[in-house]
């Protein structure tokens, strides 16, 4: 059966033709009666007369078409002329939003939407590309300045044992910063999560922090856990970026000596997460950016992360169906906060295995 707006394109099109075809035709009746009240066929020769009064009609006929014709394609010549400079790689294009008929306006407005989207997509992949290459280059120029300073045969032990730890943990960077953006890369391209299984959420998130405790205990930061015993069905490897990431913000972004407080429970039908540090917190400003790629915040006071972490945490929640959300005050510390829906579990689950 056809659909509604191509009976409607359809019949605005016939009406078109039926409306040109009526005014050329009814011309010449009108300049017949005209030539006929005035005298001229009965004075003239009648047949040359008519035959006049014929080739105008066509003319005035013809010149009406080609006005209407204008208007009515004109919508189509600009979009030919668009999705050419498209084709080219151009997509700063925009046409005029006008035409007869609703499914022409529909038309041209889809095509502004499609350029405006190819260009943002053009401008997030070079601003990728421009990103993931400055990320990789400060660290690889660390690794080639201190193995250069290496060489030199007259360094002391303990010069010698600097520059090795500065190259260990430039390594170190640009293997998290390879493991994050291909995760990243490999989650945006996965719509469900695979690899389910039920494990203790609650042991996780204490092994995460166990084994980040050379990082918080260094800095003398007490941990205040309360996690509630929870089985989740998840995959389990997938789940434990989510932990790693927020904590070793926490521990990051926090000073010495002060605490930092993770809770696990159950809430209404779903597991909340929160992770509490009393360190530096977040402006609005950085707040709104923090799970947008490479957002770093203040370059000055955040020492050596690829910001990408964070939206890393913001995928795999999604692909949970949870969601995450941040509380945070300058200087006073932030919270983050992670819901997980527990009642779609059961479900998901038997879509699973089934
Ligand atoms: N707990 C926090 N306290 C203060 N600022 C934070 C906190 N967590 C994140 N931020 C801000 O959000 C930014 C983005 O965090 P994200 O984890 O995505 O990146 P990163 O930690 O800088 O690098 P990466 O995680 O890739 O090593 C941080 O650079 C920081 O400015
Ligand atoms: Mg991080």
């Amino acid at each position: 059966m056809k659909r509604l707006p191509d009976l409607r394109l359809s019949a605005l099109f016939i009406l078109l033709v039926f409306g040109i075809q009526f005014v050329s035709s009814s011309i010449f009746p009108f300049l017949t009666i005209i030539a006929f009240h005035f005298g001229y066929l009965q004075n003239q020769n009648p047949v040359v007369m008519l035959i006049f009064i014929l080739l105008t009609s066509i003319v005035i006929g013809l010149i009406l078409s080609k006005i209407i014709s204008k208007r009515v394609l004109k919508p189509i010549m600009d979009l030919n002329e668009a999705t050419k400079k498209v084709a080219k790689g151009e997509f700063d294009v925009q046409i005029e939003e006008i035409g007869i008929g609703q499914e022409i306006i529909e038309m041209t407005h889809s095509f502004n939407i499609m350029t405006q989207e190819l260009k943002n997509i053009e401008t997030f992949r070079s601003d990728f590309i421009s990103n993931v290459s400055h990320e990789f280059k400060t660290p690889l120029s660390a690794i080639e300045g201190y193995a250069t300073l290496l060489q030199d045969e007259t360094l002391s032990s303990l010069e010698r044992e600097q520059y090795i730890t500065k190259i260990l943990a430039s390594s170190k960077r640009l293997s998290a910063l390879s493991g994050n953006i291909l995760m990243i890369s490999k989650l945006e391209n996965q719509q469900i999560v695979l690899d389910k299984k039920w494990f203790s959420l609650d042991e996780q998130i204490r092994n995460c922090i166990l084994s980040l405790e050379h990082l918080w205990s260094e800095k003398n930061i007490s941990m205040d856990v309360e996690l509630d015993n929870v089985s989740y069905y998840g995959n389990k490897s997938m789940m434990s970026h989510i932990w790693y990431n927020l904590l070793s913000n926490a521990i990051r972004f926090t000073p010495k000596g002060d605490v930092i407080s993770v809770q696990l429970k159950k809430e209404q039908g779903n597991i909340v997460i929160g992770c509490t540090d009393t360190g530096i917190g977040m402006s609005k400003e950085t707040q709104k950016h923090i799970f947008e790629k490479f957002y770093c915040g203040d370059r000055s006071r955040n020492d050596g992360g690829n910001g990408l972490g964070l939206t890393l945490v913001k995928r795999i929640v999604e692909l949970c169906d949870g969601a995450i959300a941040v509380e945070s005050q300058e200087e006073m510390g932030s919270t983050f906060w992670i819901t997980l829906p527990e009642a779609g579990q059961e479900k998901s689950a038997v879509l699973f295995k089934g």
